[in-house]
């Protein structure tokens, strides 16, 4: 995969006429679709670990415009009110970093371009960690990503993203797209001209959302809860590991 500085900027705009059309899900007005409230309620206290630390760092990753990571900072603030909340929100594309940051009154939000898929882009990451004294996040988020990394990386591109993440997490909380999302997705591009190249090379498809939640669940980390459907038919799910330290 390419990195940030090497993605065309043809391939960061939307296809066509229409804003839907994007490559990596890196819509420009995401949220006046999605709203954050609603998001927000579909969380709850059990998702997230006790505390062990004067310091919660969290990882925010495919922040978009940051509404829904400045959201869950507010909603951390409720579960750690003794906590001193840091949040690192990563993003493929620089110009809703760029708004992001523009907007963003929280000082404990770090707002930064990289492609989670890429391994230069990803040394901000260990960078932010090291800076923080910490190994691991205390938790990471991926909302609504899953669907863009697997279709343009691949089955294998998926599998290995998941494992990624599992490696400096000590609790991931991911909303996973259903597969029907795909062929919504693809249905778009396609209507502009254009085509998610690996879409028909998938093998990982209807049971798309079992596969995320094994891979998950394998080896290190356990499933510790799981939302219902949400009002957009999407379940947030926790899964935490008692190998990790920060
Ligand atoms: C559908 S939006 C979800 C935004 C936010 N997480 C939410 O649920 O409200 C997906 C975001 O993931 C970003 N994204 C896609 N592929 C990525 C990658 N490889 N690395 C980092 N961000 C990525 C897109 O640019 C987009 O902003």
């Amino acid at each position: 995969m390419k990195s940030e500085s090497e993605i065309k900027d043809t391939d960061l705009n939307f296809y066509g006429s229409d804003p839907g059309a994007v490559k990596f899900g890196n819509f420009i007005n995401y949220y006046s679709f999605h709203d954050v409230g609603e998001r927000i309620n579909n969380l709850r206290p059990q998702m997230f670990p006790a505390p062990v630390d004067k310091q919660l760092v969290c990882l925010d990753i495919g922040c978009n415009t940051g509404e829904l990571s400045k959201a869950l900072y507010m909603y951390l603030q409720t579960v750690y009110p003794d906590c001193d909340i840091q949040i690192l929100a990563i993003d493929i594309d620089s110009t809703l970093i760029e708004r992001a940051t523009v907007s963003n009154e929280f000082p404990n939000i770090k707002f930064i371009t990289c492609n989670i898929m890429d391994q230069n882009d990803r040394l901000c990451i260990q960078k932010y960690l090291d800076s923080h004294q910490h190994t691991a996040f205390d938790v990471t988020f991926c909302f609504s990503v899953t669907m863009w990394i697997h279709l343009n990386n691949g089955d294998e591109g998926l599998l290995e993203f998941l494992k990624l993440i599992k490696s400096f997490s000590k609790t991931i909380i991911i909303e996973p797209q259903p597969w029907k999302c795909y062929r919504n997705a693809q249905r778009r591009v396609k209507k502009s001209g254009h085509s998610f190249e690996l879409y028909s090379c998938l093998k990982i498809k209807s049971d798309v959302d079992s596969i995320i939640e094994k891979t998950m669940s394998e080896d290190t980390h356990v499933k510790t809860y799981e939302s219902e459907n949400s009002s957009w038919n999407r379940r947030v799910l926790s899964f935490s590991s008692m190998k990790l330290s920060a």
